[in-house]
């Protein structure tokens, strides 16, 4: 088992975004504005206020003006940017941090959140087509399974005329349906049709923060101006689409996991990202509205739950029996990086597929080096090969040109050449733009140390692959001898188009981000992972495969990677176990894809690690690799009530105001749940103990968990410990006898540390596992261990 390291970096950049909140509202000359959230108690709206918002404009707002404080004019209702009342019960609106704290004293405010601002969790690797292998497909083909849910995405917004959401062959919109298709530029109220039932946008919290949108660069609307919200809403729920092929790279079918599903789509992301008082909005729209999944491709930092606007969001969602999973984020491969890690959410790491597309380099001496790419238009001269330079060794700006930035490379040096470009800063395709217009021929993209050895194929501008970090040195080392040697060093770049049946597959995708979960230990994220390399969806019109505003060329699909392509696999998939299991509860749908994921590739060895090359661990892929046919029938379910997160709060020592701020539940009392137990005691499908001290003493813990029969009547399970290594696992009892569908049977699981050798400062996982079996399920459940030595 691999040890991981603490990076202090994103502990770092927790306590940065805390100190951020502190120092802003506790400052009391700061006359700059910025967007809070403001959590007000609903009841203690007075009788004399007829609506809930008159009550915080003439009130609350009011209130903040009395001391002749008149900086930012008039109190008005325009000062409220969103009011919320079904995840969430407030407003959010633009506030010094001094009002922020009045506010914050206020006995009728819970509490007021410092707005975050979101990024799309793409890796921005456009590219043309490919195959898309779903393994529903053969399952569902074009029955009505699944007719009657709704998916929200919150996203970019829609290209609504894309062939994936056709409403062909579909019946009537469901009639609880209670959403709207706001009309927009370029798009208008019948843009929606019987597939995409719903589609609202929200700006208000961007525009307080940027001023007026540019409707040149992004369509007031809900209309797609990136291409990032059509592409995840296409592969939660788009139609079958024959052939979806361009430019030689594989032909085939675009399907969603849930293609007959209906889809809302709920705008949220603008040109300089996601802001909270928007996505918040979206949240309560979307709960209202009647969505029965919720698909958020879009991270930050983690901050504790109080504080995060898409924890208390998908809190309320949850509590509204509405399944929301989100992706876990691209800050991979290093450890504590993964987002959206609320125990509520379900967190989606990506993997790669079964399918590639190699685009080798043959260099000078004769050396083959693998790379990757889906160039699709002119190929370089067969048989030739062509004189190849190092961006970082020409000219005087090493760094700059050696990332190929715009303007840092000298045509006199590169015209005519393949040019070696490092990666980092500008997007990938952006520097074969710059290679391009310095009258370059081809680019190879060498990753950076970080990068190691991920690749991701783009749809570039010119001939070009990209290749891993341990490539990229011994091409530099290439030109280097030849350079010394004063001979031209040489190259040349062969595009073999699409490959499939790749093996190994599926490979824990480099920059999927990683655990520990951050900030609660004791809950293993992420949850799972699913496809999220090079993954084929709709693309609109508005922008091409690149990306790039040069880029003409007009697709209706486009591949791109990031766990934001992974998530919405997920929510596609939570479509469809909803609509084989209507009762099921989110936790339920949630278990039954973790109990069901499998964590061995299609060599029967487990899954890789693209970064390393090496084994992947649970920090990685958490409860392993969706499998969407046995998630449908899993025999046992770990299923949570809103109240049993009440208590996990409870126990995690949050104040009982930023419990009531999350959950809008007045009635609980701490001292039942802390009594009852301790954090490690939610009832998750995954058994994480975080020692974080080590005596000379042993160490133990202990899980309560209980399990709901949802297979066969009569049916005996029996419970498989493979224990962590230097850990004794027991279970209590070993033996559960059912007798009937929805028994609940409770076990005890504890865990034991015998010896650990660790030195101060350092950190060790080991990793095992629970099973139980009738014999012909295997509901499987992680147990990790890990411990951290203090300096
Ligand atoms: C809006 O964007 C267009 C295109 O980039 C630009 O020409 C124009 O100046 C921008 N308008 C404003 C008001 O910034
Ligand atoms: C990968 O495995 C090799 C060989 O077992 C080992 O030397 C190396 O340290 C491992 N790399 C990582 C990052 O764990
Ligand atoms: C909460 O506080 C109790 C008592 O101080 C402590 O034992 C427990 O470890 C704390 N839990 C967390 C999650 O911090």
């Amino acid at each position: 088992m691999a040890s991981f390291s603490i990076l202090p970096f994103q502990l770092l950049l927790q306590l940065f975004g805390l100190a951020i909140f502190s120092v802003a509202v506790s400052g009391t000359t700061q006359r700059e504005v910025k967007t809070y959230i403001v959590r007000v108690q609903r009841d203690s709206k007075p009788t004399v206020f007829p609506t809930h918002r008159n009550w915080y404009v003439s009130s609350l707002l009011g209130a903040l003006y009395q001391d002749g404080d008149k900086t930012n004019g008039v109190v008005d209702d325009s000062m409220i940017l969103h009011a919320y009342d079904t995840v969430f019960h407030g407003f959010s609106a633009q506030l010094t941090s001094a009002q922020a704290q009045k506010l914050q004293d206020m006995d009728a405010v819970l509490g007021v959140i410092p707005e975050q601002v979101r990024q799309l969790d793409t890796t921005r690797s456009p590219e043309f087509l490919g195959l898309k292998k779903s393994d529903s497909a053969g399952l569902l083909k074009e029955s009505d399974y699944g007719s009657d849910l709704v998916i929200g995405v919150l996203d970019t917004g829609i290209w609504p005329e894309r062939k994936s959401f056709d409403d062909r062959d579909l019946g009537p919109v469901p009639g609880r349906w209670k959403g709207a298709c706001s009309p927009g530029r370029d798009f208008p109220a019948s843009s929606c049709n019987r597939k995409l039932i719903g589609a609202r946008y929200f700006s208000a919290g961007y525009e307080a923060t940027n001023g007026k949108m540019n409707e040149t660069k992004e369509y007031r609307s809900p209309r797609d101006a990136d291409g990032h919200g059509t592409h995840t809403a296409s592969i939660a729920a788009g139609r079958y689409v024959f052939p979806a092929s361009t430019l030689g790279y594989a032909r085939g079918v675009a399907a969603g996991m849930a293609p007959k599903a209906r889809l809302a789509a709920y705008k949220v992301c603008w040109l300089s990202g996601c802001y909270d008082s928007d996505i918040l909005a979206a949240f309560d729209a979307a709960v209202a509205d009647g969505v029965d999944v919720i698909s958020l491709s879009v991270g930050g930092v983690v901050v504790p739950y109080y504080l995060d606007a898409i924890a208390i969001g998908a809190f309320g969602a949850m509590d509204h029996g509405v399944f929301v999973s989100a992706s876990a984020g691209n800050g991979g491969p290093g450890g504590l990086t993964v987002t959206n890690v609320a125990p509520w959410v379900t967190t989606v790491g990506a993997g790669t597929i079964d399918r590639d597309f190699p685009a080798e380099v043959k260099l000078g001496n004769g050396k083959i080096v693998p790379g990757m790419s889906v160039y699709g238009g002119p190929a370089l001269a067969p048989h030739k090969l062509y004189p190849l330079v190092y961006a970082g060794s020409e000219g005087s700006d090493g760094y700059s040109s050696s990332l190929c930035l715009e303007n840092s490379l000298n045509p006199a040096v590169v015209k005519g050449k393949i040019v070696l470009c490092d990666r980092g800063i500008n997007s990938r395709a952006a520097k074969g733009e710059v290679v391009k217009k310095a009258g370059g021929i081809g680019m190879i993209l060498a990753n950076g140390v970080f990068d190691g050895e991920g690749l991701v194929a783009d749809c570039h501008v010119l001939p070009a692959t990209a290749v891993g970090a341990a490539s990229g040195d011994e091409i530099r080392r290439y030109i280097d001898s030849m350079t010394k040697s004063k001979s031209v060093a040489e190259a040349t770049i062969t595009f073999r188009g699409t490959r499939l049946n790749v093996r190994p597959a599926p490979v824990v995708a480099s920059f999927s981000a990683r655990g520990p979960n951050p900030e609660t230990p004791e809950i293993l994220k992420p949850d799972i992972i699913a496809p999220g390399l090079n993954i084929l969806a709709a693309w609109p019109d508005k922008v091409g495969p690149s990306g790039l505003l040069s880029d003409k060329r007009r697709t209706e699909f486009n591949i791109l990677s990031g766990t934001s392509m992974a998530c919405p696999h997920v929510s596609g998939l939570g479509a469809l176990l909803k609509a084989a299991h209507p009762e099921w509860s989110p936790a339920a749908i949630r278990s039954a894809l973790m109990t069901t994921a499998y964590t061995l590739d299609n060599r029967g060895t487990t899954m890789l690690d693209e970064s390393t090359g090496n084994s992947s661990t649970v920090m990685d892929f958490g409860s392993g690799h969706v499998h969407p046919e046995k998630a449908m029938d899993p025999g046992l379910i770990y299923d949570l009530t809103t109240y049993d997160y009440v208590d996990f709060l409870c126990n995690s020592n949050y104040t009982l105001k930023n419990i009531q701020l999350i959950t809008r539940k007045k009635n609980f009392d701490c001292r039942n749940a802390k009594r009852a137990g301790h954090i490690g005691n939610l009832n998750y499908p995954s058994l994480s103990a975080a020692f974080q001290q080590y005596g000379r003493h042993k160490m133990s813990t202990h899980f309560i968990r209980t399990v709901t029969n949802v297979g066969d009547p009569n049916s005996v399970y029996k419970a498989i410990v493979i224990p962590p290594a230097g850990a004794i696992v027991t279970v209590h009892p070993d033996t559960l006898a059912f007798r009937r569908v929805g028994q609940k049977l409770n076990f005890l699981v504890r865990v034991e540390v015998t010896e650990v050798k660790l030195s101060p400062g350092s950190s060790s996982l080991k990793s095992g596992s629970l099973v139980w079996s009738d014999g012909k399920h295997f509901v499987t459940s992680p147990i990790v261990v890990t411990m951290q030595q203090p300096l």
